[in-house]
């Protein structure tokens, strides 16, 4: 396979590939390709290109319109036409306060602002004083001292009682109740960088009841786990609070089974909807335009948005968040990166210009970020106040926002540090506040393991899932301020959702009534989604389901009539964080529907006399591993021709040290070893997965993994590559079925090593292969004998109130069924509002 490998083309580009990287480390020479392919564009470009990361992105690039757009980007970069070279801020002395505006001192000192103002407007109505606390050069930092405080206004400050009397003279502007808004505004300095928020926390408690803040919560979602967003919008809810939610525009199912939240007058999902692809510059678009959209919403009257997405879930209870955030109106939360800004910027990629089309993030080359502001970002979870959302929201913003846009549209993650950056160097630079109310469940080992190379030109990383053994990271959020955690996944781990849930609660035990608490079901198919080629395989499989479902109704009463029709949807079920089987759901010809549980047969076969192989937990081959979770999603282990199947393994510890240098053969349903990968297994390596290089289409039918050490066979197993029924969506016509089903050319050659372990040529020609299926009615009943022999029905219900009796067999109702995606999901159901508390 290295041979093989030695001689793949690269782009230059594909410098941070699992090939490149294993090349490297044997020290063979990698050759990039640096011209463009002139051939394949059919427009003028603008300029010449030399980069080369440009002409990487523009050769990968398939479309025109996506490498006409690199191209004029590139140039207009080139040509130093792309970015401002300055950009000038209108934060006072750069987010320094000298102390001298607030009229606390005579000299002119550098004192590092530590936090901005907080407000409180006293009655919800007209202000009616402005207070200003200054703390003064060099005072002792230890418990509640200030300096000076300053008080205008007409009625005493409720606070007075906390802080000493005013000496410092301020004189209230005439414009003063203007300038404060309506809040008192209390400004807090210090001059090293030990932080100061004792007398925030006082303050809040006093305060943090009047007139609470309305919050909206814009909730940016993907993916298909909408009962987990059920679960969260419930838990958020609130009558005074709003819910925009924006679902990416790939993502209809999401869009289609939340769109009836709609009936709720605080709950919105907008109709401008982006293909927000992992680290995309569409991120940013998509949130300016929530944005803009709700300050648009007249009727809606909110004081802060918080970004969240499905996989957050709160920390404290929402009554909890809105106190925090009345006592601090008007203040801005980001999280920033706390490291040294040059290095920040390097590894944020911040110094590279990037350009999104067909739903990639391409690296097209360097680039010098304007002078004259200070660049900051961190973390692209934020709680926005209204005033700075009006600032950088709207299409047309000032001098800063708009030079700065130009950038952000071109900058990887760019949520990551465009609000930072826009906080910092403009006016609401003193709202700052180093603080994203999030605890992030970081585990950079696994997180960075270069898992969006498929959507960006980067090596990105992600935080980890929660499981009930990150526990006390949730559990120390408690006395600090942080109201949200991230992330949770309910197909990894539910048991620690609702090990929050009931924390927020303040519950010891799950309530004994609330049923199928610890199940879960996420949805992967649905037939009113737009048909993708993964659908091909579900389409496939459910068809083989319905034949031998079919059937065995007619083998119990050969008289029988009903008969499963259309497939519905398809579920994966999970029960106490454990894969049970996969639901698939038909309508039948009585009017009814029939869901039927299928369950995966393992056909593994291990040499048990080896130590190794007593410590193994799982081997498996499946596809779509995630190596953050060390999982593999695709929890049927479906595969069909177009599949990219890993061997997924697990052992438990060996206690020793001892490193096993293994090989698995890649032996295909023709007999033929269709690839041979080394790989080691150690004590920091016990977990994981192997990928072998397979061409598509793979062949389908039978195949064998085994495991090779030191000569002997330690194990092997049987897999499925799922001959293919449909192309496209449509059922296969019988001229694609060889193109679709006939595998690809002949497999690499070994030269006879490891011939020992593969089929003699006696043997192989007993195996049937897809050469020999040449219609569509003979490919169906090899595709029934396959799935019979790795699939396995292991239970059927009928959505209907009773059991019913289909020709004989009895099926009971699937609201019944525990199993059944029809059986009641109550924590994920939104219930009744209770109109007392406003709550659900
Ligand atoms: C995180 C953090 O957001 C970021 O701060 C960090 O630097 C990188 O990791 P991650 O957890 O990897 O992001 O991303 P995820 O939460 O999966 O996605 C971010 C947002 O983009 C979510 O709101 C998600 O719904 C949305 N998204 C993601 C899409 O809309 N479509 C996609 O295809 C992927």
């Amino acid at each position: 396979s290295n041979s093989a490998r030695r001689h793949i083309k690269l782009d230059s580009d594909d410098e941070n590939s699992v090939d490149v990287q294993k090349m490297k480390s044997k020290n063979q020479k990698v050759n990039y390709t640096h011209s463009l392919r002139y051939e394949e564009i059919h427009f003028d470009l603008p300029c010449q290109i030399t980069t080369k990361e440009a002409i990487s992105a523009i050769n990968r690039a398939k479309t025109q319109y996506c490498k006409q757009l690199i191209s004029n980007i590139t140039c207009l970069s080139l040509e130093n036409r792309l970015y401002p070279e300055e950009l000038v801020g209108g934060c006072p002395s750069e987010g320094y306060s000298t102390g001298k505006e607030l009229g606390c001192f005579k000299d002119e000192k550098k004192f590092r602002l530590l936090s901005g103002y907080f407000g409180i407007n006293k009655n919800g109505n007209s202000p009616k004083y402005c207070m200003k606390l200054c703390l003064q050069s060099g005072f002792p930092y230890a418990g509640v001292q200030y300096g000076y405080e300053c008080f205008c206004g007409t009625d005493e400050p409720p606070l007075s009682s906390k802080i000493p009397d005013s000496s410092c003279n301020l004189k209230c502007p005439e414009n003063q109740h203007e300038t404060c808004g309506g809040y008192y505004t209390m400004n807090i300095y210090q001059t090293g960088i030990k932080k100061f928020t004792a007398q925030i926390a006082n303050v809040e408690d006093s305060q943090g009841g009047r007139n609470p803040v309305k919050i909206v919560f814009l909730l940016t979602l993907t993916g298909r786990a909408v009962r987990q967003v059920r679960r969260l919008l419930k838990i958020l809810y609130h009558r005074n609070h709003y819910y925009y939610i924006h679902i990416d525009i790939r993502q209809d199912y999401l869009f289609r089974e939340l769109l009836p939240l709609e009936k709720l007058p605080n709950v919105r999902l907008t109709r401008k909807r982006f293909a927000t692809i992992w680290g995309g510059a569409s991120l940013l678009e998509m949130l300016r335009s929530c944005m803009w959209e709700l300050l648009n919403k007249e009727d809606w009257k909110w004081d802060f948005v918080i970004n969240l997405s499905e996989s957050d879930f709160p920390v404290k209870p929402v009554s909890e968040l809105t106190r925090f955030l009345t006592a601090n109106r008007n203040r801005n939360f980001v999280k920033s990166h706390g490291r040294e800004v040059q290095r920040f910027i390097q590894k944020q990629g911040l110094d590279k210009t990037f350009v999104e089309c067909e739903t990639r993030m391409w690296r097209i080359g360097d680039r010098v970020l304007p002078a004259g502001i200070q660049l900051d970002g961190g973390s692209d979870w934020v709680a926005l106040s209204r005033p700075f959302v009006e600032y950088v929201a709207p299409p047309d913003p000032d001098h800063l926002v708009a030079g700065l846009l130009k950038i952000f549209r071109h900058t990887l993650l760019p949520a990551e540090s465009f609000f930072h950056t826009a906080l910092r160097n403009s006016q609401f630079c003193a709202t700052y506040v180093d603080n994203n109310l999030h605890v992030t469940n970081w585990k950079r080992k696994l997180g960075c393991k270069c898992q969006y190379k498929h959507v960006v030109d980067w090596c990105g990383c992600s935080p980890n899932d929660f499981k009930v053994e990150d526990w006390p990271r949730i559990q120390n959020t408690q006395a600090r301020q942080l109201y949200f955690a991230r992330k949770f996944e309910p197909v990894v781990n539910q048991a620690v959702i609702l090990r929050l849930e009931l924390w927020l609660y303040g519950l010891e035990q799950p309530p004994r009534a609330v049923e199928n608490l610890r199940s879960y079901w996420q949805s992967v198919y649905h037939h009113h989604d737009p048909r993708t080629t993964s659908d091909d395989a579900f389409l496939t499989l459910g068809e083989s389901i319905k034949r031998r479902v079919n059937n065995s109704f007619l083998r119990t009463n050969s008289s029988c009539l009903l008969k499963l029709g259309d497939l519905l949807e398809v579920h994966s079920y999970h029960s106490n964080d454990t894969y049970e089987s996969t639901l698939f759901a038909f309508k039948s010809s009585e009017g009814h529907k029939i869901e039927v549980a299928l369950r995966p047969v393992s056909h593994l076969s291990v040499t048990r006399n080896s130590p190794l192989m007593g410590h193994l937990e799982l081997l498996q081959v499946s596809s779509d591993y995630d190596q953050k979770e060390q999982m593999s999603r695709n929890f049927l282990r479906l595969l069909s021709p177009y599949s990219e199947p890993v061997l997924v393994y697990d052992f438990f510890s060996t206690g020793g040290s001892k490193v096993y240098n293994m090989t698995c053969l890649w032996v295909g349903p023709d007999g033929r070893l269709h690839d041979a990968v080394e790989f080691s297994i150690e004590e920091s390596s016990l977990v994981g997965h192997v990928k072998p290089s397979l061409k598509h289409p793979i062949l389908p039918g039978i195949w064998h993994i085994k495991l090779i050490y030191k000569d002997s066979l330690l194990a092997s197993a049987k897999f499925l590559v799922l001959p293919l029924e449909y192309h496209l969506g449509n059922t296969i016509k019988d001229h694609q079925v060889p193109l679709v089903n006939g595998g690809s050319k002949t497999p690499k050659d070994f030269k006879g090593t490891y011939k020992k372990f593969l089929p003699t040529d006696a043997e192989l020609d007993n195996l049937e292969t897809s050469s020999s299926i040449q219609d569509r009615n003979r490919l169906r009943e090899w595709i029934d004998e396959l799935s019979s022999i790795f699939y396995k029905v292991s239970d059927m219900c009928a959505v209907s109130l009773n059991s019913v009796d289909v020709c004989g067999t009895i099926l009971s109702s699937c609201v019944a069924s525990n199993w059944s995606s029809y059986a009641p999901d109550p924590k994920s159901a939104m219930g009744v509002l209770n109109e007392t508390t406003g709550t659900f």
